[in-house]
């Protein structure tokens, strides 16, 4: 329920505009007071009476509106919400947004605040990946602003891509989850390991694995939106940094250990990386030349960084969870890894050939403490995140008592 939230809707113009008075209808049900600000071209989309009536409130649309300006200033708006939701965000607002430029009450409002702001994109797929939007995205998330979606599929211009808006109920799932779960890690600290790491052979090659980082960026953004202070450290990626997330980049698993040891002491480690076991004995810094001979490589073992987080200390985080990358019986290998590690929780998963778990967006995975063992449906990498993150959670604060 969202009994006594205050919402503030920015509604831009684009065609997704007309699914807001399906969301401000939701939000009301649910106890939520909504309070409206239009963009120009947004009332193109929606005429101000239906958003009025839908709300129950004035529709706040011009900066140097005399009237609106006292009734309620642009400062007032922002002050008076409990959270701010643009939606839809088109790419203007977005890039407007990015650069911090206040040249309608919209986009005032959204820099005079400093309360929690989500965004919904809504764009043709070309303007999405735009590499405009895509650096306005990554300025924003690294912000704090929630992106919420987009989602793929038919456009209302005819193409077919990414850049459709979520649905109304997405939107009121981010809110709920945000008011529901916000805050319950809120005063704990969080490191959160992720990516592969690059082990030199020489100033042009490495070793390497496939994993994409994908899993262990979401767990740090899960952890940071329920409100611990999360430090990621990742190694070589295509990921963007995650929001208000502090994010620390290494490459090898040698300086990945440093920066975790450095982050010490945290509550919760969580540690997603995939280290390479090995690293070249003596990597060289003049590049291997072709001499008609192949050269072998002397390896040598890597420092477990999950098993150093583990080691019984003062630095010792509360909570400490590995994950076991498995192929064929995933069950069997994984407690007796645990047990090895000695962390608490160990979150397993087959990474089979045929399963698509490296590099892939889903996730099927378990979940194995000392006393138990359970199995998680497929779900995707976001979905795992959340979810464990609320586990995590629940450690801290069983649900009866974070009430
Ligand atoms: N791990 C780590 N440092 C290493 C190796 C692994 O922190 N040098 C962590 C991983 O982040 C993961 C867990 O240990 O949380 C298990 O990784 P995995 O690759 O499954 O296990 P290994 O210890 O490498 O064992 P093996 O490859 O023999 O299964």
């Amino acid at each position: 329920m969202l009994q006594d939230k205050r919402i503030l809707l920015i509604i831009s113009g684009g065609i997704a505009a007309y699914k807001c008075l399906e969301l401000i209808r939701r939000l009301r049900e649910q106890g939520a007071a909504v309070r409206c600000v239009l963009t120009k071209s947004a009332t193109e989309f929606v005429t101000p009476l239906s958003v009025a009536a839908l709300s129950g409130d004035k529709v706040y649309s011009d900066l140097f509106s005399l009237t609106d300006e006292h009734e309620m200033g642009h400062i007032q708006l922002s002050r008076d919400a409990d959270l701010l939701v643009v939606v839809p965000a088109t790419a203007n607002i977005l890039a407007r947004m990015a650069l911090g430029i206040a040249d309608d009450l919209a986009t005032t409002v959204l820099l005079a605040t400093d309360t929690k702001v989500m965004a919904a994109p809504s764009m043709n797929v070309r303007m999405w990946e735009h590499e405009a939007t895509v650096s306005n995205l990554h300025r924003l998330r690294q912000r704090g602003i929630e992106i919420l979606g987009p989602d793929s599929g038919d456009m209302a211009c005819g193409e077919y891509g990414e850049g459709r808006m979520v649905e109304p109920a997405d939107i009121l799932a981010a809110i709920q989850a945000h008011f529901v779960d916000g805050g319950r890690l809120a005063g704990l600290r969080a490191l959160v390991t992720s990516g592969p790491t690059h082990e030199p052979i020489d100033p042009v090659r490495y070793i390497a694995n496939r994993s994409s980082g994908k899993q262990g960026h979401a767990i740090a953004s899960a952890l940071a939106k329920l409100g611990a202070d999360t430090t990621l450290v990742s190694g070589p990626t295509r990921e963007l940094d995650p929001g208000g997330v502090n994010v620390i980049h290494v490459e090898t698993a040698r300086e990945m250990l440093t920066a975790c040891e450095e982050a010490l002491p945290t509550d919760i480690a969580v540690c997603a990386a995939a280290v390479s076991d090995w690293r070249v004995k003596q990597a060289v810094d003049q590049k291997i030349k072709k001499d008609g001979a192949a050269p072998s490589l002397s390896l040598t073992e890597n420092p477990d960084i999950l098993q150093t987080l583990s080691q019984p200390g003062n630095d010792r985080p509360r909570l400490v969870v590995g994950f076991a990358a498995e192929t064929g019986d995933v069950l069997e290998k994984a407690p007796p890894k645990r047990a090895r590690k000695g962390c608490d929780w160990i979150v397993a998963n087959d990474v089979s050939p045929g399963t698509e778990t490296f590099g892939g967006n889903t996730n099927q995975v378990h979940l194995i403490t000392e006393s138990s063992s359970e199995s998680w449906p497929q779900m995707s990498k976001q979905d795992v995140a959340v979810t464990l993150a609320r586990r995590i959670a629940d450690q801290f604060h069983p649900p009866a008592a974070a009430e």
